[in-house]
């Protein structure tokens, strides 16, 4: 098990006036799946990917990853440890304008101690297949939103992490884009067992995943495992699901 999370509450606000959003959630994530977190907008998706990844903290409750409780950890190792065994993604990429295609994607690197023939190594991989290598001189201004949002995403690869987070990966994509992000997410996940947690509102991009698991009023509605389903049919049951839950509508 790579990750575990016991009862995981979170509430913003003050004594007053409290909104509890996640309500006491239990998860346990192995090593090596890709997993999607569904759910209508306001139902926490992004409080739980953020606490899950030690961006915010809980309310109350315990997230171990790899066994180790990351709950009570001072603010700098809280730090460190997300800066070196975590990958993230986000909607908006997060490259830096000023940096190259290739400075981007090796920031996770400059904090380490390696030698540069296995940092090049490592970049010829993951930037292969995501299929950016050609453009590591360019900057991201020059660069589509589809190969911006890969190059984001070898970028959480390239330190080789234990698990990589994504809030909404696709949101700014179109659909061709998405598809072609998602299909290598699936390819790196395959073979380097990496373990990719996304959260997304799309029934295509979850059906990439191996398996969905649906929030609604703070708690785990349920789960959907992809099993021996093709694609297709894995897109129809999340379909369904959602339908059932009252769709993508926002929660009241
Ligand atoms: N920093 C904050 N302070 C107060 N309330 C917050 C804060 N962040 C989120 N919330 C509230 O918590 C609830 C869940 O928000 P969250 O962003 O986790 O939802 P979501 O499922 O990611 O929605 P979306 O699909 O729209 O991104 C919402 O009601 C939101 O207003
Ligand atoms: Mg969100």
């Amino acid at each position: 098990m790579i990750l575990e999370a016991r009862d995981i509450k979170k509430s913003y606000g003050n004594r007053l006036n409290r909104t509890e959003v996640l309500k006491g959630i239990d998860l346990n994530i192995e090593k090596g799946e890709f997993v999607s977190i569904m759910g209508a907008s306001g139902s926490g998706k992004t409080t739980l990917l953020n606490v899950l990844s030690s961006i915010d903290r809980v309310t109350s409750g315990h997230i171990f990853i790899e066994g180790q409780d990351i709950t009570n950890l001072k603010d700098k190792r809280m730090a460190d440890f997300r800066k070196n065994d975590l990958g993230f993604i986000f909607q908006e990429y997060n490259l830096l304008d000023t940096l190259t295609v290739k400075e981007n994607i090796l920031l996770p690197l400059s904090i380490r101690n390696m030698k540069k023939s296995d940092v090049e190594k490592q970049f010829e991989l993951v930037a292969g297949e995501l299929g950016i290598y050609d453009l590591e001189s360019k900057y991201p201004n020059e660069i589509s939103g589809g190969q911006q949002q890969r190059t984001s995403a070898a970028r959480a690869f390239i330190h080789q992490p234990k698990i990589i987070f994504a809030d909404e990966p696709t949101g700014a994509l179109d659909s061709k884009a998405a598809s072609t992000l998602l299909r290598k997410l699936q390819t790196l996940n395959e073979k380097s067992r990496s373990t990719i947690m996304m959260v997304t509102h799309d029934a295509t991009a979850a059906s990439y995943s191996g398996r969905v698991i649906f929030l609604k009023d703070g708690l785990v509605y349920s789960t959907l495992r992809r099993g021996e389903h093709s694609q297709e049919d894995f897109y129809k049951e999340i379909m369904n699901t959602q339908s059932v839950l009252g769709g993508v509508g926002v929660e009241s």
